[in-house]
């Protein structure tokens, strides 16, 4: 087979591909890198020619600035539908200018397969191969899902997105129409290392022991997490997100994956993303392995790995220890993502424990993260049953198994000072506090 020859058959403009899509379609794109941003900015350009009505794109964790997202005029013709929403859908969310989709990260694979036929699936891939296939680069997640179920499937040809030789891959048979388009892939910043995270992930770091096997989730804590780590010997990785923090901590020497149950010697996770040595490093390297969601972020596969531990973020905690991550009040900010998964895989697993960490306040210390109870309308990520430990700058809280009068003394004691007084008259009235 020339596969050469199909190559250039099925090559076409981003104008070509969204010249085909119709009012009413339903358009799969997977996590971050992986978006399409020339196919979706031409599917745009149609839109705003009034030329294309009810068209729904599914997406997790937006990484290129979609017009849909921010611009009115979009409605009624593009509208995003997040699995899990980064910042331009949390603005249109707030705005109304987009719906949601509330799941455990690992269960979109099945809602995917079960719910939604998808007109078509687009996703960024590296250069094709000699033998036909296409590397779909960082992303393991719900491709696979999206790419049994849609019509037709459409690859943007970057040379920038990695080839990820323990990832998923696409032949070129597969595949309807293919656009180069060599941009630059989004990144995050650095995570920021404040006083306040320092300390948060060195008291953590205290807790991890050699040989552990790690998950670090989103956000800037679970990062500085992850450099307070780079003394420790004998780490594993079995994540969700695989971060710029999980480079530096190979790099380093502290992570060699030697004392896995499962996956030993490779670094596992279902997506990745950060800085631009992320892609170098998963770029031709069979040390990563990337795969499905629905394996990855399975508690049960989860906690096959001993002295398991996650790490992962909150933006407020009550006193019986319910976790909001994804919420401000009613104001939806992210998603539940894997959180879930990973407190329940670590602590399934012999000697794992899970941490929740944030700093004790927000808005310039004018605001407590540990209330007596939650915001009305946020949303309850990690439940009380499920909650292990949750971290501040001022120490460690175990919840777990814990009765409500421990948690209470406990959540307060790692609260900001200037807020406890106020936490134990709120718990006191509650009669929580015994
Ligand atoms: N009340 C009001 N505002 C708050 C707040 C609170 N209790 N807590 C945080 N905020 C504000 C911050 O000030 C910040 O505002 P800004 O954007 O104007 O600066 C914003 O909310 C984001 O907070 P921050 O703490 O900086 O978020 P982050 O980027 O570190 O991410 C989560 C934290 C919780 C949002 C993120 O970890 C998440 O989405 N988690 C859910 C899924 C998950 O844990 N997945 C893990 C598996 S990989």
């Amino acid at each position: 087979m020339d596969y050469q020859a199909l190559y250039e058959q099925k090559k076409m403009s981003a104008d070509d591909v969204a010249a085909r899509v119709e009012n009413g379609w339903l358009i799969g794109m997977d996590a971050a890198i992986a978006q399409t941003p020339a196919i979706m900015e031409a599917v745009c350009r149609r839109a705003e020619k009034n030329a294309l009505s009810g068209v729904q794109v599914q997406f997790l964790l937006d990484t290129y600035p979609f017009p849909f997202l921010s611009d009115s005029s979009y409605k009624g013709k593009i509208t995003g539908v997040p699995w899990f929403a980064s910042s331009g859908a949390r603005a249109a969310l707030a705005a109304g200018l987009a719906d949601y989709i509330p799941n455990y990260y690992r269960d979109c694979p099945r809602h995917i397969r079960a719910g939604y036929d998808y007109d078509a699936f687009c996703i960024s891939v590296s250069p094709m191969d000699r033998h036909g296939y296409f590397s779909l680069g960082s992303c393991g997640s719900y491709a696979s899902a999206m790419i049994d179920k849609a019509k037709r499937i459409f690859v943007e040809v970057n040379e920038n997105t990695p080839r990820a030789v323990c990832g998923l891959q696409l032949h070129i048979s597969q595949i309807d129409g293919l656009v180069e388009n060599t941009c630059e892939l989004p990144t995050l910043p650095a995570p920021k290392l404040d006083e306040v995270s320092i300390t948060i992930g060195n008291l953590i770091a205290e807790q991890i022991q050699d040989g552990s096997c790690i998950q670090l989730g989103i956000g800037a804590i679970p990062d500085a997490v992850g450099m307070a780590l780079k003394t420790k010997h004998d780490l594993g990785i079995h994540t969700e997100m695989f971060t710029s923090s999980m480079v530096d901590l190979i790099d380093c020497g502290a992570v060699n994956n030697s004392k896995k149950q499962i996956h030993r010697g490779k670094t596992v996770t279902t997506f990745a993303f950060g800085s631009k040595a992320i892609n170098d490093f998963i770029n031709d390297n069979p040390s990563i392995e990337i795969l499905p969601v629905d394996y990855v972020n399975n508690p049960e596969v989860i906690c096959r790995n001993d002295n398991m531990i996650s790490i992962n973020a909150a933006l407020e905690v009550d006193l019986f220890g319910q976790v909001c991550a994804e919420s401000i009040g009613t104001k939806i900010m992210s998603g539940s993502g894997g959180q879930v998964d990973y407190v329940r895989g670590a602590c399934q697993s012999r000697g794992g424990k899970s941490f929740i960490a944030f700093s004790s306040t927000a808005k310039g210390g004018t605001i407590s993260k540990i209330k007596p109870i939650l915001t009305p309308g946020a949303v309850v990520t990690t439940s009380k049953n499920d909650v292990d430990y949750i971290v501040t700058e001022y120490g460690l809280a175990h919840l777990r198994g814990e009765p409500l009068s421990s948690r209470v003394k406990q959540l307060i004691s790692i609260a900001h000072p200037d807020f406890r007084d106020e936490l134990m008259f709120e718990a006191r009235k509650r009669s929580i506090l015994i």
